[in-house]
């Protein structure tokens, strides 16, 4: 079965959703979601969106914190880029329907209230309560859903990307594995877009949803695209530390409204470690807590909001405080337990600023890319903001190239004549489970040579049981996944063993110094 289009947009995130509604008015365009259209990192954001609305602040000011936070890695024009292009972007999201947060200010006006997190050095982040993400992704799930010019495929896995055999930086389309029939189809279009989201689900603990099993990062290296700084995965401090809590994040606006770290006893810490103290970036408090947590012995460390008034406490944060009450936390009274888990890939698919990839007609927007914004660690509430830049930027870059024709070379069909159904999925389960656990231990906060070359030496046993098992079996969503996160957990381990130094989220102890020159980690495949 084959399928056509102008634009496929692989993912329905912030990032997808944004670049499906800017080009609907133009062409025909289908977006595929690997889970239900909602389930996505999107959904889960809670402090919010970066922008310049106060007075007080400026662009310089959001550019000068975002390239303090990277640590001397961002790309300055990009971060310059992005910050100008975040109002009115903001602006087309509160458009679309996004319902901010407003306050009245001293003359009784309405303005938006903007909070703070780590690394910002003004109020700058919109946010909608503590759920930002659900607002965003419900707004613009409504808008897609009801646009005549988009087809939504839920419960479609994109497998591969597909190039041309005349012109192999030329994409005819994508394979993509129809869940609910069980069988792999061709949807061929004048345009890809990967809009996968992360790659965070290569760690045990993870704040992200199922579906982050960076699907893109993998097809684009595989299509043979470069791949940058895969070393700099974000873990967020602070996650709920609790049996029954699942993957649940306490938003860093928490500390922004003058929640506290602490030992158990209440004992503050951050101070030692940063003059920032609560407020560093992410990376420096990830490492304090780790450390503080491996010095001690302890599960976890604690989080206290309980001095802030309940009223205000309900009214900033209801969700995270419905969600910790229903596993018997008050946090109007207590503090919460919390530790790091990984949360945000800051490399991936390297793009320009118009979001545009190594192949002519495949771009790459959200967390899936690598624009250069974030360089070695993402200052917080940025993410949200690039998916929308980014996806603005690739609508602008489409539009232009829309008068190109379909190409109408014949496309293989999907060979599944050599291989059966397995009856061995605990082979896929256990080999899931070992990855992640020793990503976790040898790729994780702190790293070392040694760990690095013990994980390379457990991916590279792991990939030649995942390819046989590819080439013999029917393909399945863990099938599938699997075989995206050993790839990136190759690019993870291959991009931080290129780096011999420790530089924001990547912390090796054999390299506990910065080198005077800071460049990008870029991995390029061989034969392609
Ligand atoms: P996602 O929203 O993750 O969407 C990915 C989409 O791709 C999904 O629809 C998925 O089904 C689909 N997909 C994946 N693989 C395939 C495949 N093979 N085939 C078909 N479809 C596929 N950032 C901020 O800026 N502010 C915040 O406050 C904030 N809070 C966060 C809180 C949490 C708990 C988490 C997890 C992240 C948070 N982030 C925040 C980060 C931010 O939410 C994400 O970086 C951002 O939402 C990513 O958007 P995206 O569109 O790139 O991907
Ligand atoms: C948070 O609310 O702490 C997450 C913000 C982000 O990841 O940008």
């Amino acid at each position: 079965m084959e399928d056509r289009c102008d634009l496929l947009v692989i993912g329905s995130g912030a990032a997808g959703l944004s670049l499906a509604l800017k080009m609907a008015d133009h062409c025909k365009v289908i977006v595929l979601s690997k889970s239900d259209l909602n389930e996505g990192s999107t959904r889960y954001a809670q402090g919010g969106i970066a922008a310049v609305f106060d007075d007080s602040d400026s662009i310089e000011a959001h550019v000068n914190d975002t390239l303090t936070a990277g640590a001397g890695l961002c790309d300055p024009d990009v971060a310059k880029y992005t910050a100008s292009m975040a109002k009115t972007s903001m602006q087309w999201l509160i458009g679309e329907g996004v319902p901010f947060d407003q306050e009245q200010d001293a003359q009784g006006n309405h303005r938006f209230h903007l909070t703070r997190e780590g690394g910002h050095s003004h109020r700058r982040i919109l946010h909608a309560a503590d759920a930002t993400g659900q607002a965003v992704q419900d707004t613009l799930a409504d808008s897609v859903r009801h646009h005549p010019n988009i087809l939504l495929f839920e419960r479609y896995n994109a497998i591969d990307l597909i190039r041309s055999k005349s012109n192999p930086k030329h994409l005819l389309g994508a394979y993509v594995w129809n869940r609910k029939r069980e069988c792999v189809e061709i949807i061929r279009s004048k345009f890809v877009a990967l809009a996968t989201g992360g790659a965070s689900k290569v760690y045990q603990y993870t704040s992200n949803p199922d579906v982050a099993s960076g699907d893109g990062i993998a097809m684009a290296w595989r299509a043979g695209c470069r791949v940058a700084n895969m070393e700099f995965n974000q873990f967020h401090p602070t996650c709920l530390f609790h049996p029954d809590a699942g993957n649940f994040l306490i938003s860093e606006a928490l500390r922004g409204e003058g929640a506290f770290l602490c030992h158990a006893d209440g004992t503050k810490f951050m101070h030692r470690f940063d003059e920032r103290g609560d407020l560093a970036p992410r990376d420096i408090v990830a490492r304090a807590i780790d450390f503080e947590m491996k010095r001690l012995g302890a599960d976890c460390m604690y989080l206290d909001i309980s001095h802030k008034p309940s009223d205000f406490i309900l009214k900033h944060f209801p969700n995270i405080y419905r969600r910790c009450r229903s596993l018997g936390i008050d946090i109007t009274q207590q503090a919460i337990p919390v530790v790091p888990a990984a949360h945000y890939t800051c490399g991936g698919v390297m793009t320009d600023l118009d979001a545009r990839t190594d192949l002519d007609n495949l771009y790459a927007i959200g967390e899936t890319a690598y624009t250069g914004l974030h360089g070695a660690n993402r200052m917080a509430s940025n993410s949200l903001l690039e998916c929308i830049v980014f996806a603005h930027a690739a609508a602008n870059h489409i539009t232009q190239q829309l008068h190109r024709p379909l190409t109408n070379e014949a496309i293989p069909a999907w060979d599944e004549s050599r291989v059966t159904d397995s009856d061995e999925e605990v082979i896929i389960q256990h080999n899931w489970h070992e990855l992640r656990l020793f990503m976790w231990d040898y790729v994780g906060i702190v790293r070392t040579d040694k760990r690095l070359q013990r994980a390379q030496r457990r991916i590279q046993l792991l990939e030649q049981e995942i390819h046989d098992y590819y080439s013999n079996f029917r393909v399945s969503n863990n099938l599938l996944e699997l075989r995206n996160l050993l790839c990136v957990a190759k690019l993870i381990v291959a991009c931080a063993m290129q780096r011999k130094e420790s530089r924001g989220l990547h912390y090796n102890l054999d390299y506990p110094n910065q080198l005077n020159e800071p460049t990008p980690t870029i991995v390029v495949r061989q034969s392609t």
